[in-house]
C-alpha cells in the first residue's frame, strides 16, 4: 500500500472516532432537553461510527499495515436547537464523504485495487448516512411551528430502540 493510501485510511479511522464522539455529544445534548428518542437515535448513529473505525482498522491489519493513533479533537457543542444539531449532523456526514472519495480517487490514481473495492462499501454507506439526516432534518423542520411534531418524531424514534 502507498504511504499516502495508508495515511489517507488512518486519518479515516480518527475521523469515524470523532463521529462517534461527536454523536455521543449530540445524544447528550438531547437527553439534557427530554428528547430521549432522539437521544437513543444519535447513540445508534455513534456505535455504527465506532464499526465503521472498527472496519478501516481491521482493512489494515489484514494488509499487514501500520496504523498511528492521532488525537480526536473534542467536538462543539453550541447548538441552539434540534434543528441546528441536525443541520450540524448533516454538515458533518458531508465532509465525511468528501473524505472517502479522496480514498477513492488516491487508490484509483495508485492502481490499488484492494483499497478501491474496500471503500466501495463506505461510499454507499454514506449514501444512506447523508439520507438519514437529511430526511430526519426535513421531518423536524416543522418544530418552530408545532412542538408537537417533534415530540410525534422523538415518540417514533423511541420505539425504534438501540
Ligand atoms: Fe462513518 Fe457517518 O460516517
Amino acid at each position: 500500500m502507498e504511504q499516502k493510501i495508508n495515511e489517507l485510511l488512518n486519518t479515516q479511522i480518527n475521523h469515524e472516532f470523532y463521529s462517534a464522539y461527536l454523536y455521543f455529544a449530540m445524544s447528550t445534548y438531547f437527553s439534557e432537553i427530554n428528547m430521549d428518542g432522539f437521544a437513543k437515535y444519535m447513540k445508534k448513529q455513534a456505535k455504527e461510527e465506532l464499526s465503521h473505525a472498527q472496519k478501516i482498522y481491521d482493512h489494515l491489519i489484514l494488509r499487514n499495515e501500520k496504523i498511528t493513533y492521532k488525537r480526536i479533537e473534542a467536538p462543539d457543542t453550541d447548538w441552539v436547537n434540534p434543528q441546528d444539531v441536525l443541520d450540524n449532523a448533516l454538515k458533518h456526514e458531508e465532509f465525511i464523504t468528501s473524505q472517502i472519495f479522496e480514498i477513492a480517487k488516491a487508490a484509483k490514481e495508485a492502481n490499488d485495487f484492494a483499497t478501491k473495492n474496500f471503500i466501495n462499501w463506505f461510499i454507499e454507506e454514506q449514501l444512506e448516512e447523508e439520507d438519514k439526516f437529511r430526511k430526519l432534518k426535513e421531518k423536524i423542520k416543522a418544530f418552530d411551528e408545532c412542538s408537537c411534531t417533534i415530540e410525534a418524531i422523538n415518540r417514533e424514534l423511541d420505539k425504534d430502540g438501540e
